[in-house]
């Protein structure tokens, strides 16, 4: 019977188990960062939670795409169980620090991910990973962008304010237009 199930898949026992993981991973921002909405709402970061919500439903999508894929290939996709996830942050800033820290992290992982289907030969899997690899890209930007408003506008007076205003606002663009 085991046989005969892995028949109805090209994907390997190494890479079926590492989509696995990436699932779980994605599960797990997502929930990260509906934590850091509910921190931010509850301390008045009204636009903040906001774009941490929405943050999170992004990560569900991806977690969705990955399920898609293993599910589609005749792989066994498997529902994470997502455990032990932070309630409470240090400070506003710390949030962003987080964010980007767990963007760079699942960066880091999708190119794991790519190593690995090259040295298995898995071109399928390989061409199936561009869309996340580039979606990094966007990731980390504005990861990094939100982060950087705490130095440009500074927290003092109504700093915090302004920033909290500001991060639903940044936009990745695509074309370098001089
Ligand atoms: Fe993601
Ligand atoms: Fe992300």
């Amino acid at each position: 019977m085991k046989d005969l199930l892995r028949l109805r898949t090209s994907l390997s026992e190494t890479i079926e188990q590492i989509l696995n993981e990436q699932i779980k991973m994605e599960a797990e921002a997502s929930a990260m960062y509906l934590a850091m909405s509910s921190w931010c709402d509850r301390n008045g970061f009204d636009f903040s939670a906001g774009y941490f919500k929405q943050q999170s439903d992004e990560e569900r999508e991806h977690m969705l795409r990955l399920f898609k894929y293993v599910s589609d290939m005749g792989g066994r996709a498997i529902s994470p169980s997502v455990n032990n996830i932070q309630v409470e942050f240090d400070s506003f800033r710390s949030v962003f620090e987080q964010a980007l820290q767990q963007e760079i992290a699942v960066t880091q992982s999708f190119n794991r991910i790519a190593d690995k289907c090259q040295k298995e030969k898995d071109y399928v899997t390989f061409t199936f990973l561009q869309w996340f690899l580039k979606e990094q890209i966007e990731e980390e930007y504005v990861a990094r962008r939100a982060l950087e408003l705490f130095e440009v506008i500074g927290e003092e007076g109504t700093g915090q304010y302004e920033i909290d205003k500001r991060v639903p606002k940044i936009k990745y663009e695509n074309e370098y237009e001089g």
